[in-house]
């Protein structure tokens, strides 16, 4: 058989560590070959392919990003998209493809499905929202940026005696900012799932300072006020029609500082929570993922995804993994409240 394998989406840590488990399982147990396609579904599309066997995946299990390249290229918004995708595989002599994505490159492996493309698919992004896994692969490296960010800004908030705001990633979930600020020991976590109250805010900051000790504020770039008014947003939207987020963290600062009279500074902390090395939890997450996709391949379970539930890697269905968004439950929040102030 002859499988072509692509990253789509947003990169993250754990990519490689998929499409090494892939090609050394699929080549050393079933003797198939490979294609890599670049870019994600720009690649079938414009029919650009990269070799990828054994050579190509020595060494690359621990490096972040992905050896492939990515993007958020839609082939269901390109004219003609989805036929020249299908005539690449045809002409290239592919049985299967396997990819890996988030949301919204699941999405597009889905619709290929119905069409009658066989795909398999792994499911990755730092934010962890796919409901039909318990974990993606990525997530844990970016809560680990992100605490380790955190355990470091504490020191120089306290010499400085300001409150620190640092803003995380995640989109419309707030998991990264509720591992990384729980882990971190944050003063206040905010999150896309719970609009927050700038006065509460501004209470659990003075509250702080009264104990001596400097806040820090974690803020999901996705988190809202109840007012609805201090969300940044660029206005530019991707392919799949995603606006970009980012700058609550800059204009809560501003806030919390004309209310306070503290000095605060916001920290962005952005794609630095995607970039580098796999934690062993990813690593190994990823790897498992990319033996359970050629499995799935070989057992010719087409339109499956993989995923984890406890610590069992099993097979779903994408048309459930992307049927909604894993958002994080109130309960969750609750729990962390107990913190605050
Ligand atoms: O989905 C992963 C993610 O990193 C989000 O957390 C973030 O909102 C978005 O991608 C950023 O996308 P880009 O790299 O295109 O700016």
């Amino acid at each position: 058989m002859r499988i072509g394998v692509l990253t789509g989406g947003g990169d993250c840590p754990g990519l490689n560590a998929v499409i090494r488990a892939v090609v050394r399982k699929g080549v050393a147990e079933y003797g198939y070959d490979f294609v890599g396609f670049r870019d994600g579904w720009r690649g079938p599309l414009e029919r650009e392919t990269v070799p990828l066997g054994i050579q190509q995946v020595r060494g690359i299990l621990p490096r972040g990003g992905t050896i492939l390249g990515t993007s958020r290229t839609n082939p269901f918004k390109i004219e003609g998209g989805v036929e020249r995708i299908e005539a690449t595989l045809r002409d290239l002599g592919l049985d299967a493809l396997i990819a890996i994505g988030g949301e919204d490159t699941l999405g597009v492996a889905k619709r290929l499905y119905d069409n009658g493309v066989d795909v398999v698919g792994v499911p990755k992004t730092i934010d962890n929202d796919l409901a039909a896994t318990d974990y993606t692969f990525g997530f844990d490296t970016a809560v680990n940026i992100a605490m380790e960010a955190i355990d470091r800004l504490h020191t120089t908030a306290e010499s400085h005696h300001r409150a620190m705001i640092v803003e995380v990633m995640g989109r419309h979930a707030g998991w990264i900012a509720l591992h990384a600020g729980m882990a971190g020991g944050a003063n206040v976590i905010l999150l896309p799932e719970q609009p927050f109250d700038v006065g509460a805010v501004c209470d659990y900051v003075e509250h702080r300072f009264k104990t001596h000790y400097s806040p820090i504020i974690v803020v999901a770039e996705g988190a809202t006020p109840k007012e609805g008014t201090m969300t940044l947003q660029t206005g530019e939207v991707d392919a799949f029609g995603h606006v970009r987020l980012g700058g609550i963290g800059q204009l809560l600062a501003e806030e919390v500082e004309k209310r306070t009279g503290k000095e605060s500074r916001a920290v962005v902390l952005g794609h630095v929570q995607r970039g580098g090395t796999p934690t062993a939890f990813d690593r190994v997450l990823a790897t498992r993922f990319g033996l359970a996709a050629i499995d799935t391949v070989h057992a010719e379970a087409y339109g499956q995804m993989v995923a984890l539930r406890g610590t069992e890697i099993v097979r779903v269905p994408l048309a459930e993994a992307t049927a909604e968004l894993k958002t994080v439950p109130p309960e969750r929040y609750q729990e962390v409240e107990v913190f605050f102030g």
